[in-house]
């Protein structure tokens, strides 16, 4: 039975007639004027650029400033991808066999659970408890992993609650995957974009030997229309992970290595993460008030990371006709809960220009006020 991917699909069902998208997970994207101008190069430079095949694994030099995000790793350790999509991609093709099982959280970003559903192998789903600010049940953890789980994926910082992990759900993940020689397969493409604090959400690489990261420039950077990701990962795995990648793509673009390179430079990167904590922590303010206008409909659990939040609502109505009606009636479109496998919740973002963000809440809150006077 093929699952298709719930999220992408709604979106690309239903997005093209709106006049408000606050469904994306990421930062408000850059342009290449922006930058260029952060990362202080001129614009004739690119014209420079030859657009030949890159290095199929990654220009060495993007591999060096990857590879120096992550203690103790080379560049051998890196393979260049299109996207964190990608890296799922050559990731579960590769780990997985038939008899495997992933133990999964929920809710969470589906593209490997379901790739691990579609290949036929079985997912363990383990819960993370809203009551308990969408931390993760770790006696279910410990249930659900067994000898046959391949790997154990996790989302740090969550997509869709902007969770992050604390030292105890870590290292009960580490305990749980070293009992049963699991991997960590970890999906770090939110950190950086901590709304709360203003340290890093540590990676899993370091922390156990049997690691791989994922990662990307679309979320924390602000820069998705380069399609550049990125997988960590012991030698023999990137061997295994390139020779897909090979069938998949060939190479992500010569442009996107020549921008991300720059961009994950020492002296670029910490500026672009301040743009992107800057309008997380702004958009998450209006956000709040924004909810706030009908008392009792709206409740969050306040992201510690993220450009989103997953917002529980109490209204007559499921989450995809929710969606569906904000599409056609306002113009405006939040990704249904039910896309989570979560009812009564919507994923929206705000991490967004705050005159933009404000048209869309504006837009809900009508809807609401439709919903309640049985319109
Ligand atoms: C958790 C997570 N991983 C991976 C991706 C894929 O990102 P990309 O392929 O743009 O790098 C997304 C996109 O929404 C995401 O939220």
């Amino acid at each position: 039975m093929f699952h298709p991917f719930q999220v992408e699909q709604f979106l690309s069902e239903y997005e093209q007639d709106v006049e408000y998208h606050v469904a994306e997970s990421g930062v408000h994207p850059m342009t290449l004027s922006e930058l260029l101008e952060i990362a202080g190069m001129e614009p004739d430079g690119l014209g420079d650029v030859l657009l030949n095949y890159p290095e199929v694994n990654g220009t060495l030099a993007l591999r060096q400033n990857i590879a120096a995000l992550y203690e103790g790793a080379t560049p051998d350790n890196v393979l260049v991808t299109v996207g964190a999509s990608e890296a799922n991609h050559v990731v579960s093709s590769a780990l997985l066999e038939p008899g495997d099982e992933v133990v999964a959280f929920r809710p969470t970003y589906q593209q490997l659970p379901g790739n691990a559903a579609n290949l036929g192998v079985q997912v363990e789903t383990v819960g993370m408890t809203e009551e308990n600010h969408w931390a993760i049940d770790t006696s279910e953890l410990e249930a659900r992993v067994s000898d046959k789980t391949k790997f154990i994926h996790v989302v740090n910082p969550n997509n869709p609650t902007g969770h992050i992990l604390d030292e105890g759900e870590r290292s009960a993940i580490i305990r749980c995957a070293e009992k049963s020689g699991a991997w960590i397969v970890a999906d770090e493409v939110y950190a950086g974009t901590e709304r709360e604090q203003n340290h890093e959400t540590p990676g899993f690489w370091g922390d156990y030997d049997r690691v791989i990261a994922i990662n990307s420039m679309s979320k924390a950077y602000g820069l998705p229309g380069l399609r550049l990701g990125w997988v960590v990962a012991p030698e023999e795995q990137i061997t295994a992970f390139w020779r897909r990648h090979e069938y998949v793509n060939i190479s992500a673009t010569m442009l996107g290595m020549v921008l991300a390179e720059k961009a994950l430079s020492a002296e670029v990167r910490p500026k672009i993460i301040e743009r992107s904590r800057r309008l997380i922590r702004v958009g998450f303010d209006n956000l709040r008030e924004g909810l706030g206008v009908h008392p009792g409909v709206f409740s969050v659990v306040p992201p510690q990371a993220s450009a989103m939040s997953f917002v529980k609502y109490d209204l007559p109505v499921d989450s995809l006709t929710f969606g569906k009606r904000l599409i056609t009636e306002k113009k405006t479109v939040v990704i249904p809960g039910s896309c989570f496998g979560m009812e009564n919740h919507f994923r929206i973002s705000s991490a967004l220009p705050e005159d933009y963000l404000n048209e869309a809440l504006r837009r809900i809150n009508e809807l609401v006020a439709d919903v309640l006077s049985g319109r």
